[in-house]
């Protein structure tokens, strides 16, 4: 039996998760929709430590001043009462149609300010909530005909708007990072930033570029054939992992949001293997210090009760993984099958330092390498992957 979630795991979830009442493009809502702060206190009762919201999970985009501060003060009374963190707060700029075609990035300016409006609010609003992220999901900027932007333009004011964004922080002194996330398609059939090594990109352009990092999730990157613990650990040696929505998700296809886990199960055990362990040659340097958030959704044939199950379900595969990681690491024969693999010697700088191209072409060395047989090397790989396997089902 694993042992139940506490604080000390930092477990968060969006209300949006829970809240998603299986209304698709299909069928209306399976499920009846409960107030915010009735997920927040459901979600306290689990062991979760904290919650992220989008300003319209709370309040309806037309609420009045009035009307949405009663509300969202309604709901961080009930997050204290709870001891619940709101570690995180993002906007939302894709559901109203006035963001049908972009937020930062739409063609008409008029609809861009009204979204740089709405998103600084909600920056003053974070900060009110105490969150110390800001996660910027660009769902609507993007396209589906190639005809319909110019695209040096869309880069441009995509660059701008987070800039815009990033200047207000700091000019507020708010203690608050942006945390973009990167996801291929759905709802536009391309969305700007697809990946983890997009978004990096555009990052490297920003003016205020060292206050924005990432969000990555882990269906966002599946649904474009990517490794997700490989995109986590580039945005880490970027120092740019601020943030994670961990999920499940079977192949490439539409975005499941299916439980953490209940995707790719290996590859959610070498993500927990990354987060809880560390990189093999450098366990203690480069981790990822924030929540371990979840962006699922509870599948649309489950009622009220699976809500609840979905959740524990996640924060459980969670501590599951975590004791296997843990437990497959610290064992003495991994260490040496590890070894046996090379793992630690790619740590090792291919030229020493101050070397000159002269010694690296040095006469005994270029003598001495045999590339056949060190094309004949056996590299014990497979070995070390079925010794995981044995931790993670054996
Ligand atoms: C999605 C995204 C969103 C974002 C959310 C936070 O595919 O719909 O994952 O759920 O995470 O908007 O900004
Ligand atoms: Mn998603
Ligand atoms: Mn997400």
């Amino acid at each position: 039996m694993v042992r139940k979630p506490t604080k000390d795991d930092r477990f968060s979830f969006g209300l949006w998760t829970i809240g998603w009442t299986g209304a698709d493009p299909f069928g209306e809502a399976t499920r009846p929709s409960l107030d915010p702060w009735e997920y927040a206190e459901g979600l306290a009762e689990l062991g979760a430590w904290g919650i992220t919201f989008h300003d319209n999970d709370v309040f309806p985009f037309d609420a009045s001043d009035a009307e949405r501060e009663r509300i969202y003060t309604k709901l961080k009374n009930a997050a204290d009462n709870a001891g619940l963190v709101i570690e995180m707060v993002t906007t939302n700029t894709f559901s109203h149609p006035v963001f049908k075609e972009g937020g930062l990035t739409a063609n008409d300016r008029a609809v861009r300010r009204f979204g740089l409006r709405k998103l600084l609010r909600n920056v003053d609003l974070a900060a009110e909530m105490g969150a110390t992220t800001f996660v910027m999901w660009g769902g609507r900027e993007g396209a589906e005909y190639d005809s319909s932007k110019d695209l040096y333009a869309a880069m441009e004011r995509y660059k701008e708007g987070l800039d815009t964004v990033a200047a207000y922080i700091k000019e507020k002194g708010y203690d608050l990072r942006i945390a973009l996330e990167p996801k291929p398609n759905e709802p536009r059939g391309d969305i700007f930033l697809p990946t983890i090594g997009h978004a990096l990109g555009l990052i490297a352009e920003l003016e205020h570029g060292d206050i924005v990092g990432l969000n990555p999730e882990t269906g966002h990157e599946q649904m474009a054939g990517l490794n997700y613990t490989h995109g986590l650990a580039q945005a880490l040696h970027a120092n740019k992992l601020f943030h994670i929505d961990l999920n499940g998700q079977s192949g490439i296809k539409y975005d499941q949001d299916k439980c953490f886990g209940h995707g790719d199960l290996a590859s959610a055990f070498f993500t927990v293997d990354l987060l809880v362990n560390g990189f093999a040659a450098t366990p203690d340097a480069h981790r990822y210090e924030g929540p371990i958030h979840f962006d699922y959704k509870p599948s649309r044939p489950e009622g009220m009760e699976g809500i609840w199950e979905s959740a524990k379900a996640n924060m459980e595969m969670y501590l599951m993984l975590a004791e296997k990681a843990k437990a497959f690491r610290a064992d003495p024969t991994t260490q040496e099958l590890m070894k046996n693999a090379g793992i630690f010697e790619l740590a090792e700088p291919t030229m020493a330092e101050g070397e000159s191209f002269d010694e690296l072409f040095n006469e005994k060395e270029v003598a001495d390498f045999d590339p056949e047989a060190a094309g004949l090397r056996e590299t014990n790989m497979v070995a070390l992957y079925q010794q995981a396997m044995r931790y993670l089902i054996g």
